[in-house]
């Protein structure tokens, strides 16, 4: 199998780099395509990857054809590449609300993966929720969550409107990880804090709650009554944050981000 990955950005090169870990790929480099020569030589330098400075040379020999520029160039690419594709391949795209549809329409394909990301993809613990056209197989789409998945965990979804809904939880959440922490950080300041002594309260207080959360079955709700006995600290600061009704604030939010990404994917 043979992926094309256009866009050599943030994202292009995180899925280039978990892709080039997968058996499915037998050790074939990753052809890697982008504007800038720059680059593209830094890509020659990677063993792993072949650069690419020719849609000829990469197009038609790729099963898959891994889109991954601004959606704003999203119409370009379609039309460059659409006379060198052919019925059988594969588009996978991580734009940001460019629906299937409009994939469909400007490439000439069927056989669409519309895929949201998320930032810690660049680490090895990313989540991408994908959705597949009907034109897709089933081995084709599990070849591709295995390739999505190793950048972290993948999720196939039924249907776009799911994709729009993932990007309020998991594609826009890690934002919403950090607000919070950084509001624990400012309350840690206020208190007396250092900055430095803020940074460790807080990161470790949030990777020890999700570890620990991460090995056991309980729910956060049953994690939150172990943790606050009545009349004690934490209970006070439960209380609070209901009858703030932070709960509600927090869900408004997360459907903040999934209309306006049904929104961005009406404009395409
Ligand atoms: N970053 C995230 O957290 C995130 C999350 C979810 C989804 N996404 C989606 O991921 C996509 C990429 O985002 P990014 O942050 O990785 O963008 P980026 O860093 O700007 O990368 C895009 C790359 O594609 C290149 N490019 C543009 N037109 C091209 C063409 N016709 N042929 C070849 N290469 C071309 C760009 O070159 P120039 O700079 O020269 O234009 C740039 O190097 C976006 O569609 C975004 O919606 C990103």
């Amino acid at each position: 199998m043979k992926v094309l990955v256009i866009g050599a950005g943030n994202m292009g090169l995180t899925y280039a780099e978990g892709m080039s870990t997968s058996k499915l790929l037998n050790n074939n480099n990753i052809m890697v395509l982008d504007n800038s020569e720059e680059k593209l030589k830094e890509l020659d330098e990677i063993p792993y990857f072949d650069a690419c400075r020719d849609l000829k040379d990469c197009v038609p020999q790729a099963d898959i054809i891994f889109i991954a520029v601004k959606p704003f160039h999203a119409e370009s690419v379609f039309e460059n590449i659409k006379p060198l594709t052919n019925k059988n391949q594969i588009i996978v795209s991580v734009m940001a609300g460019v629906t299937i549809a409009a994939m469909k329409k400007m490439s000439g394909l069927d056989k669409i993966v519309r895929a949201m990301p998320n930032l810690p993809a660049q680490i090895g613990k990313g989540l991408t929720s994908f959705v597949a056209s009907a034109e897709v197989s089933e081995q084709e789409a599990g070849d591709i969550e295995s390739l999505l998945s190793t950048t972290g965990k993948s999720l196939k979804v039924a249907s776009e409107n799911y994709i729009d809904a993932s990007t309020g939880i998991s594609g826009s959440g890690p934002a919403y990880v950090f607000f919070f922490m950084e509001s624990m950080m400012k309350a840690a300041l206020e208190m007396g804090f250092s900055n430095e002594d803020s940074r460790t309260l807080v990161t470790q207080t949030f990777a020890g709650a999700v570890e620990l959360f991460n090995q056991s079955d309980l729910t956060p709700k049953e994690w939150m009554d172990r943790v606050a006995s009545k009349g004690g600290t934490t209970r006070a600061a439960l209380n609070s944050m209901e009858a703030n009704k932070v709960d509600v604030l927090i869900r408004d939010a997360a459907y903040a981000a999934f209309n306006r990404a049904i929104e961005l994917g009406e404009e395409h």
